[in-house]
């Protein structure tokens, strides 16, 4: 029986595009205001890496187009790698909040595209690895939130590419939860 059910999932999982669910509503940001984004409501499943997304549907009518979208957040779902595509769905992306979504890793290559980011909110998550070179291509980011996922070491060099950067929270990491840890960095 469980031998069955196993193939059936492997036969979905083998057979889903990414298709996106959104629905389409105004949210307060607070940090940088109230942004329309797209609320991912769809059981999005996202296990190997440079998986793209190759629709956008959304659940209600309504004459906002994905031009104007501004952010992009999921929570509570099976996203481990950052989808691929993000900024050609969203070219106004301004934000993006991946929240509790089992996210494990994070590389340059998946957000170089996305440079004039204001919002990283990547919190409750399980990535263990911040590479040296993540944010070469960001230099423009304001806020980047990693509190709670499980970064057990942090070059001191990782942020200093970001020359805007408002506030950057890496509470809640194996690395960096003392004070001395997070002002050592080089931010
Ligand atoms: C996306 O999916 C919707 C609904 O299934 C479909 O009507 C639309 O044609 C698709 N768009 C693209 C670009 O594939
Ligand atoms: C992004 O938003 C601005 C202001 O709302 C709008 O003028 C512009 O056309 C949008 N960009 C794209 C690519 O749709
Ligand atoms: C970034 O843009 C390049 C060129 O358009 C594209 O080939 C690549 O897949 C994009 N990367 C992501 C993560 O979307």
């Amino acid at each position: 029986m469980l031998k069955i059910l196993s193939i059936l999932l492997l036969l979905i999982d083998v057979d889903s595009s990414l298709i996106i669910k959104c629905e389409y509503k105004k949210h307060d940001w607070k940090i940088i205001g109230s942004l329309y984004q797209c609320a991912v409501i769809n059981e999005v499943s996202i296990t190997l890496p440079e998986t793209f997304i190759e629709n956008v549907t959304r659940i209600q009518q309504t004459d906002m187009t994905e031009n104007d979208v501004q952010a992009f957040t999921a929570k509570y779902k099976n996203i481990n790698f950052i989808p691929y595509g993000l900024i050609e769905s969203f070219p106004n992306l301004t934000a993006i909040n991946i929240a509790s979504c089992h996210l494990k890793e994070i590389h340059q290559k998946d957000i170089q595209n996305i440079t004039n980011l204001k919002v990283l909110k990547l919190k409750d998550n399980d990535i263990e690895m911040i590479e040296k070179d993540l944010f070469k291509f960001n230099p423009n980011w304001l806020y980047i939130k990693l509190k709670s996922n499980k970064i057990k070491e942090i070059h001191p060099a990782v942020f200093k590419n970001l020359k805007k950067l408002h506030e950057l929270d890496i509470k809640g990491n194996i690395c960096c939860d003392t004070e001395e840890a997070i002002s050592e960095m080089d931010v």
